[in-house]
């Protein structure tokens, strides 16, 4: 067991599935966890279920996020820095999928702002903090989906307004975006002060996509699969893997597979779709 002792660790979506197991172990290794929810019902339960689980008591507190909102994201960060000069590990985990197309109040699709644009504006906005924390952690949650995007980005089209909507196709274009940043927020950080690294949890019997939110895919194929879903504890390995253990020193820009860099598909190396991605991301969400 690592020993995260004095560490400050934020965690998005860790009031469910992989993020809660995640903000459990983590706890359980000392450090303090921000669990960054948008619902404030769930994220008072998951506060008194994770301090229960791992006997840390008054070390576990919820700052509210919709990651469907810049304005929701800027208060979360603001609120963080009012009471944290440090960040230590800022575990990017919340993700979504939808049947159907939906804009958020920036009017971006929302797979779109809460897989990505928003988790890049909180990790820009907690730039000072995490500087503070070096050598910091920024760990993004991606998934294996992000092979199936093999033509990669249509920056013409990321909101997804010209093209048919395909759940699945917005999903993997998503998850291939946490990898091309990860990789440019690496390629932009000293790793003395910042590693960036991204992973796949495996596939995972959490909430996600319970709902059928995947389309026909999540409606027919999902019940048939998901008996072979490994457990959100299983899931959240890696992420706490990346959390917390002094292997993982100075490597940075890495795509992690139980709890192994291996090589992600061939667009996610893609360094200018990286660079242009980053540009765009920018301008969307006026760091
Ligand atoms: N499960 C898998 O098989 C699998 C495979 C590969 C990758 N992943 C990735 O793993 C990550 C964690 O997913 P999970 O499997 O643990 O699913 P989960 O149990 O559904 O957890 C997803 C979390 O994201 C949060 N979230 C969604 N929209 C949000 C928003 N607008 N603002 C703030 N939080 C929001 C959810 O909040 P609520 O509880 O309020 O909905 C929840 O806490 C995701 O990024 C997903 O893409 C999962």
């Amino acid at each position: 067991m690592s020993d995260l002792a004095g560490k400050v660790v934020v965690i998005t979506g860790g009031n469910s599935g992989i993020g809660k197991e995640a903000a459990v172990e983590i706890a359980r290794q000392g450090a303090h966890v921000v669990i960054a929810a948008r619902n404030p019902t769930k994220a008072a339960a998951a506060l008194t279920e994770i301090e229960t689980r791992a006997d840390a008591r008054g070390r576990v507190e919820t700052i509210p996020i919709d990651l469907a909102s810049f304005a929701s994201v800027r208060e979360f960060a603001g609120a963080f820095t009012a009471k944290h000069e440090r960040l230590d590990v800022l575990l990017n985990n919340a993700g979504l999928v939808l049947r159907k197309r939906d804009v958020t109040v920036d009017g971006h699709e929302t797979q779109f702002q809460v897989n990505h644009l928003s988790h890049f504006l909180l990790t820009n906005l907690l730039h000072d903090a995490l500087a503070n924390g070096a050598p910091a952690r920024v760990i993004n949650v991606s998934s294996f989906a992000h092979q199936t995007a093999r033509k990669g980005l249509d920056f013409d089209d990321l909101d997804w307004e010209r093209r048919r909507y395909a759940s699945f196709g917005v999903y993997s274009a998503t998850k291939l975006m946490n990898i091309l940043f990860t990789r440019e927020l690496a390629r932009r950080s000293d790793p003395d002060v910042l590693t960036a690294n991204v992973l796949h949890p495996g596939f995972v019997g959490s909430n996600f996509a319970r709902e059928g939110d995947f389309g026909l895919l999540g409606t027919v194929v999902m019940p048939i699969i998901r008996p072979f879903a490994i457990s959100s504890e299983k899931g959240a390995l890696t992420s706490i893997y990346l959390a917390s253990s002094p292997d993982v020193e100075g490597i940075t820009g890495q795509y992690f597979v139980k709890g192994k860099a291996v090589k992600p598909a061939a667009q996610a190396l893609d360094d200018e779709a990286a660079a242009r991605l980053w540009e765009i991301s920018e301008k969307l969400t006026v760091v």
